[in-house]
């Protein structure tokens, strides 16, 4: 039977989802985001070659996958263009494999401007966004005044619709923000050119996907950011502003949920945040900088250092629950070689008492301090080991700690930032 597996981040961000969804993506007919925007890098090594995606689907460099872009992505042409021109230059045929849902919200300039200006005036408690106009473009599409992608393509509604929006942004942003404003007459202009660009992309995605499943075809969807930087399930408000978890693969592409069989969810070995907020595990020592040194921790996205620190299993044991998540893929376990000693956050001392769960309040996270469990290191190269029982012995106790602590199978492992290294455990599309 045909399978549909949904790739989610179990942590925060960079767990290596885009490496994974290229690897399966030679199982499916088809690719699609759901999610976030262009805040997200997803990093593809093949052959040595470096690739790193940031809105189009991860499936781009297997040939002949088709590559969809779901209602629940926010939008911006701009980056698209760049993405897509990039591709193409490298001989990667873009154009007839790339489609876009008719419903998708468009992050325009003054989106980056206000989320720009937004977390300047927050000082010491900005976000950390990547700026690229993310929240702004989720907050038009809720408030019911956002153009969509179908709206490029007909200038007078185009017109209309952003003669109101920018009445109201420019205001915005000249008195509160006090920021330059917005000229209509360029923005129409730029907001038309960059449409017809895409036209022939235009897709009912939804209806598509319906096809593709009524005629057996596997499907994988492919997630942005990780679990913790949910809206609604994350560390608010130091989040995304869309559903990174399982919920978000139905509301972003317009598929039931009877069409996820699977859920793959992607974990580090250990533990990265890039941005600001609650972070448990975080390490200050000389083991975070190796952690990142080893890692090469740098944002796939903003160039920005990636915070570090061990494996938090309270945190990934949630995510495990909320996602739903069939089978886990640990990622990064080669950085871990060479210590001497590793651990795991297992529980959190909050106000003197040890929790096992998760606080009730998420104000309470910045008060956590980590128990952990100590396992011992290994000191064999793991880099590119393909077969699990070739794995240090300590290095399976490892796997299997994470797996009995963060309560789901690891079904595979990542020794390397290339398509081939990896250990299959378990495959999540059937065989048969
Ligand atoms: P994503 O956003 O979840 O797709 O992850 P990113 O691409 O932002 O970050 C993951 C980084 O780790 C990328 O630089 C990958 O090339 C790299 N990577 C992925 N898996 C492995 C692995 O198993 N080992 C090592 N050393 N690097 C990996
Ligand atoms: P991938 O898909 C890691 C973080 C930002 C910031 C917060 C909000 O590569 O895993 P936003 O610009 O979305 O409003 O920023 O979310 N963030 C990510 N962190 N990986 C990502 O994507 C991220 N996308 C957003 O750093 O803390
Ligand atoms: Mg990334």
């Amino acid at each position: 039977m045909a399978k549909s597996v949904a790739i989610l981040g179990a942590q925060w961000g960079d767990e290596g989802k885009g490496k994974i969804v290229d690897l399966l993506s030679e199982q499916v007919s088809a690719v699609v985001r759901f999610q976030g925007g262009h805040n997200a890098g997803h990093t593809l090594v093949i052959d040595g070659e470096k690739t790193v995606l940031h809105l189009i689907p991860s499936g781009i460099l297997q040939p002949g996958v088709e590559c969809l872009i779901g209602n629940g992505v926010v939008l911006s042409p701009s980056a698209l263009k760049v993405e897509v021109e990039t591709l193409e230059a490298r001989g990667v045929d873009v154009f007839s494999r790339l489609k876009i849902s008719a419903s998708c919200p468009i992050i325009m300039g003054y989106h980056e401007l206000i989320d720009m200006a937004r977390e300047k005036a927050r000082g010491s408690e900005a976000i950390g966004t990547t700026g690229r106009g993310i929240g702004p473009a989720y907050e038009d599409k809720v408030s019911r005044r956002g153009i969509r992608f179908a709206d490029l393509l007909n200038p007078q509604r185009l017109e209309s619709k952003l003669d109101q929006i920018l009445d109201y942004h420019n205001f915005v942003l000249e008195h509160y923000y006090q920021v330059e404003p917005l000229n209509p007459g360029m923005v129409l202009d730029d907001a038309l050119q960059l449409g017809a660009c895409f036209a022939d992309m235009i897709t009912d995605v939804s209806g598509r996907l319906h096809q593709l499943r009524d005629a057996g075809k596997n499907i994988l969807f492919e997630g942005a950011q990780g679990s913790w930087l949910d809206i609604d399930h994350g560390t608010y408000p130091y989040v995304t502003s869309s559903n990174t978890t399982v919920g978000g693969v139905c509301t972003g592409s317009g598929v039931g949920i009877d069409a996820v069989d699977y859920v793959l969810g992607i974990t580090k070995a250990y533990t990265t945040r890039v941005g600001s907020g609650p972070f448990p595990t975080e390490l200050f020592d000389d083991v975070g900088v190796r952690l990142a040194e080893r890692g090469h921790e740098v944002g796939a996205t903003t160039g920005r250092p990636r915070r570090c620190g061990w494996l938090d299993a309270v945190a990934t044991s949630r995510m495990v629950k909320v996602n739903g998540i069939t089978g886990l893929c640990v990622t990064k376990l080669d950085v871990l070689d060479g210590f001497e000693e590793l651990k795991i956050c297992t529980a959190y001392k909050l106000a003197g008492e040890i929790i096992t769960q998760i606080p009730l309040d998420a104000e309470n996270w910045g008060q956590i301090e980590p128990v952990y469990e100590v396992f011992p290191g290994w000191q064999e190269n793991t880099r590119g080991i393909t077969e699990l029982a070739k794995l240090p012995l300590n290095a399976q106790a490892y796997l299997q700690a994470m797996e009995d602590r963060c309560g789901a199978p690891v079904h595979m492992v990542s020794t390397g930032p290339e398509r081939t290294e990896n250990i299959i455990i378990q495959f999540p599309y059937s065989q048969d």
